[in-house]
């Protein structure tokens, strides 16, 4: 079976809605809807009104969602209310289990939450750079899969995504290089094939600083499967550019 790519951008806290309806616009021309290749984004919750719909191959993601359906939580985003907006959902992004203290449960409760209401979630996981040098990368790793994916179950297995984002590659222009993420990304492949069995080929992304100059090098390592952008998806060029990697390692 032949790889399949998923290229996303997570905006974090920047663009507005009319930028953000400029970006898509712009990003819309530049690449071909292709078989095996996924492209999404992943804006503020104050664009994704504005976002949906302006072109279908352009998938749209949440970058947060609170578990319960409704209630007396000041300031935040219940599944209900993405529904009809977005496909995917972030759960467990380093910025949010760092800034905003989520944690792991928090990061469970999210993730079945948006099984349990038909959205694609994708966890995020990844160590710090005192881990890695503890040597603790691989069971840090672990730990989060474990208590992130704690009670997914039979079919739900196939619409998870991970995404494996080193804290330490993320906005610092130093990314892992592809074989310490090719390393992390056999052991998350393995630990996801023991659990969800092996047909589930569940897609493993790679986050921390890609940009156009390592995309495709990353992507060519055999148990990744697409990649997370944080800056370099905020420019049409740099993001287009790293889409077209994909586009040429599948042959397109
Ligand atoms: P950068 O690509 O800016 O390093 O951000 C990565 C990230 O956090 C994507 O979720």
């Amino acid at each position: 079976m032949g790889k399949e790519f998923l290229i996303a951008g997570n905006w974090k806290m920047y663009k507005t809605p009319d930028e953000s309806r400029q970006f898509i616009e712009a990003l819309a021309g530049t690449f071909p809807e292709t078989a095996g290749l996924t492209v999404a984004v992943f804006p503020p919750f104050t664009s994704l009104a504005v976002v949906r719909c302006l072109d279908r191959k352009i998938r749209i993601g949440a970058q947060n969602m609170f578990p319960e359906d409704a209630g007396a939580y000041t300031g935040e985003v219940s599944p209900l209310m993405l529904r009809g907006l977005v496909d995917f959902v972030l759960v467990g992004h380093s910025e949010r289990r760092q800034v905003f203290h989520e944690s792991d449960d928090d990061v469970n409760r999210k993730l079945l939450a948006a099984l349990r209401h038909g959205f694609l979630p994708i966890l995020c996981v990844g160590e710090t750079l005192p881990e890695r040098e503890a040597g603790q990368t691989l069971s840090k790793v672990e730990g989060q899969l474990r208590l992130g994916l704690a009670g997914v179950a039979g079919d739900a297995w196939a619409n998870v995504t991970v995404a494996y984002e080193p804290i330490w590659a993320i906005g610092t222009g130093r990314n892992a290089t592809p074989a310490q993420a090719q390393e992390v990304h056999r052991f998350i492949g393995g630990w996801l094939a023991e659990r969800a069995g092996a047909g589930a080929a569940i897609q493993v992304l790679y986050g921390g600083s890609v940009k156009p100059e390592n995309s495709l090098e990353l992507l060519s390592q055999e148990d990744i499967s697409g990649v997370l952008v944080g800056g370099a998806s905020l420019k049409v060029e740099s993001f287009s550019a790293i889409i077209h990697s994909g586009l040429k390692l599948l042959g397109a």
